[in-house]
């Protein structure tokens, strides 16, 4: 049963008359990005390098001058705390010494040759020691990495199908943007821009938590591959009941279906994710993002008997297969991610970002409690998130069900008039090496204001 609309809860009127007063707010205060931002239309579409950086709460974005560590300022000279952290791709923080030191003289010895360093296999080793699988290939995004991972498994299964749960997101991976209508039935995701085929014909999609479903799904044994994330995290947090995981390895075992585990979010469980933290089996996983430091990374890695089947199944001549590309596994890269796991999101970085995440989540539920509205926080590891809803959802769709576009944006507008970054897309922040408690307090006060005055 879901619980009531989040709209029985706060009077429109009046949170439409509080966000007028934070836009104003952050356009009197930021005169500089604005004019940068009209600058910028004429030579940027939406006046914006990237359509994404148009979804801010704000007018118009901020535009960056320098970022350090958990913290940013902008043009017109305001600092801010960063729980958005590049969507997770600055999770290491902003700049992070050991990676600027490595990358800076490696950028001195060759960018990229087309040919491997030693840092491949310093970072591979690290890979193996944090989530336990034997062999891994480099990319330049998680959405490569999430493709190659599809175009291998089908290679190598010779099955059509790719299964996603109700509500992923996978990066711009075409197979991934599906979702089940009212009747069941697999369609397009509303927000899909120029779909190659229709979805219908290349996934099947089951709601998370869902075991039935995966059964129905994977019997007829025509699924290649089911990439998940192991708790949804892009339509806010979704975590697994408990035997969900469990089922899902007996499943795709039983039908022969390769399961590739998707961590580059759900790294915020720790430093081998949730596949180290919950003893998961996967045959493939893919991460991107954080592991780089910033600089564009992506990596799949496999186990041996996986391998083995791709190399007795890789055409003759690879190169211009589908899979791979020219900056892949380049030297920067590499060495990025060597120093990046090396020395800044280490097993001890973890043991201080989870804790600071646990003080956002009980300072949020103290203001939630207090001002009694009917929202909860959700936590995993080092990343939590507040959803317009009593209780936790069970699976995708029911999370989907109770977002609510115009608070969301009235709490992040008001945030970041207050100094404080959260995501664009849904009511998440991480914490980096470089959070401090002092930030997370920041956040709190931000909040605590701004749901006050939507109660008031
Ligand atoms: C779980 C997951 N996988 C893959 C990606 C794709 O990452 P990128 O955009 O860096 O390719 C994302 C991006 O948000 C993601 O959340």
């Amino acid at each position: 049963m879901t619980s009531p609309a989040p709209h029985s809860t706060v009077d429109r009127d009046r949170l439409a008359r509080l966000m007028s007063v934070e836009v104003d707010r952050f356009a009197r205060a930021h005169p500089r990005s604005a004019t940068l931002h009209e600058q910028a239309k004429e030579s940027l579409l939406d006046g914006v390098p990237m359509n994404w950086m148009s979804e801010w709460a704000s007018p118009f974005p901020l535009f960056v001058e320098s970022a350090h560590g958990a913290s940013f300022r902008c043009v017109d000279g305001h600092d801010y705390v960063d729980f958005c952290l590049g969507d997770t791709g600055a999770m290491a923080g902003h700049g992070p010494a050991p990676t600027i030191a490595v990358v800076e003289r490696q950028m001195r010895r060759g960018i990229t040759h087309m040919l491997p360093t030693e840092d491949a296999i310093a970072a591979g080793e690290e890979l193996t020691r944090r989530f336990g699988l034997p062999l891994w290939q480099f990319t330049m995004t998680a959405t490569d990495a999430n493709r190659f991972s599809i175009r291998l498994a089908r290679r190598i299964t010779r099955r059509s199908k790719i299964l996603v749960h109700d509500e992923c997101y996978h990066g711009s991976v075409d197979e991934t943007f599906a979702t089940l209508d009212a009747d069941g039935r697999v369609v397009a995701t509303d927000l899909n821009i120029g779909p190659p085929v229709d979805p219908a014909l290349t996934t099947r999609v089951a709601p998370f938590n869902d075991i039935g479903a995966l059964e129905r799904a994977l019997e007829d044994e025509e699924v290649a591959a089911v990439l998940v994330e192991p708790a949804l995290t892009n339509v806010g947090i979704v975590l697994p009941e408990p035997g969900y995981h469990e089922a899902l390895r007996d499943l795709t075992r039983r039908t022969g279906t390769i399961l590739i585990i998707d961590e580059t979010h759900t790294i915020c469980a720790g430093p081998g994710g949730m596949t180290a933290r919950d003893g998961l089996q996967p045959d493939m996983l893919v991460i991107g993002k954080t592991i780089g430091g910033g600089i564009p990374a992506g990596t799949y890695g496999m186990t041996h008997a996986i391998a083995e089947r791709v190399r007795a199944a890789m055409p003759p001549r690879a190169d211009v297969g589908g899979v791979g590309g020219t900056l892949a596994g380049y030297a920067l890269s590499t060495a990025a991610i060597r120093a990046t796991l090396g020395e800044v999101l280490t097993d001890e970085a973890f043991d201080r970002m989870i804790p600071l995440a646990e003080r956002w989540e009980a300072g949020v539920n103290e203001v939630i409690a207090r001002h009694r509205v009917p929202w909860h926080v959700t936590r995993l590891g080092a990343r939590a998130e507040y959803h317009f809803m009593p209780t936790p959802a069970r699976d995708g769709a029911e999370q989907a069900a109770h977002g609510d576009h115009p608070l969301e944006r009235y709490l992040h507008l008001a945030a970041m008039n207050r100094g404080v970054l959260m995501t664009p897309f849904h009511n998440m922040a991480l914490m980096s090496p470089a959070t401090k408690a002092s930030d997370v307090d920041r956040h709190t006060a931000a909040f605590d204001e701004a749901v006050a005055a939507l109660v008031a």
